[in-house]
């Protein structure tokens, strides 16, 4: 089976009603990165930033997959699917994706601020000040916020290196090191984009762009990759 890996961000899950964080309804439009999305924010009001992904967690409640998650899941059927995913949700696992790799965390986890090895499944929405772990330290979002590490890194880029098509839907493509993953596709193999604007995509190669929303444009983009043969 060919070999499909699939660089996933915000746009994909916009049509659930997730919303992404550079368009112009983004949330980083009305929150402060680093007041929400970094170890300094969380020393200087972990309250603040325990909310935000409150407030997220509940907007997940409400959403499900959409038609461009389920064709990834359907894929499986007839294309060896992996998914690289800078999304924190988990809408490719419940649309049924069994490969999937969260680059920058999963807000239904929370883990140990003494032991990040320590990383346990959030009952309901909220983390509270005050959950604490088994060696008894206050429990955190299993996120990667900005100045973070990205321990995923190595095994996406690995994951990269073998893809026989690779392709990108709803990124914007300006977060590093996510976005440096083009580079480690292998020149020859096809790289198809999915997303209603232009995308800088930080490589020379040839690019096959699909400039619609993800709901119409994945089905679309495997289509395209059908008639690679
Ligand atoms: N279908 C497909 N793409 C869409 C749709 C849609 N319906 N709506 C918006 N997009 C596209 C936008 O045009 C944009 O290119 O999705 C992209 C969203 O870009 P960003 O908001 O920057 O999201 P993303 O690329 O995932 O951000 C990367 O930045 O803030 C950090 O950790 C956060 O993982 C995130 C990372």
């Amino acid at each position: 089976m060919k070999k499909l890996v699939v660089l996933t961000g915000a746009g994909i899950s916009a049509e659930s009603g997730i919303r992404t964080f550079r368009d112009s309804d983004g949330l980083w439009h009305d929150h402060d990165i680093m007041e929400v999305a970094s170890p300094e924010g969380w020393r200087r009001d972990p309250e603040l930033v325990l909310g935000f992904y409150n407030q997220r967690r509940r907007d997940l409640c409400e959403a499900k997959p959409n038609t461009a998650h389920l064709a990834l899941a359907r894929a499986e059927d007839t294309l060896n699917v992996h998914i690289i995913t800078q999304n924190i949700d988990d809408l490719h696992e419940r649309a049924g994706s069994t490969k999937v790799l969260h680059l920058h965390g999963e807000l239904t986890k929370a883990r140990s601020t003494a032991d990040p090895s320590l990383v346990y499944g959030i009952e309901g929405t909220e983390l509270s000040w005050g959950d604490h772990c088994e060696l008894g330290s206050q429990l955190r979002p299993h996120i990667v916020w900005f100045g973070e590490a990205v321990p995923a890194m190595p095994e996406a880029a690995e994951i990269a290196q073998s893809a026989d098509v690779f392709a990108v839907v709803g990124s914007s493509l300006v977060v590093y090191p996510a976005a440096a993953l083009v580079q480690y596709v292998p020149y020859g193999v096809p790289i198809l984009v999915v997303d209603p604007k232009d995308v800088a995509v930080p490589s020379w190669r040839e690019i096959t762009f699909i400039r619609e929303n993800a709901s119409t444009g994945v089905p679309k983009m495997l289509e395209a990759i059908r008639k690679l043969g």
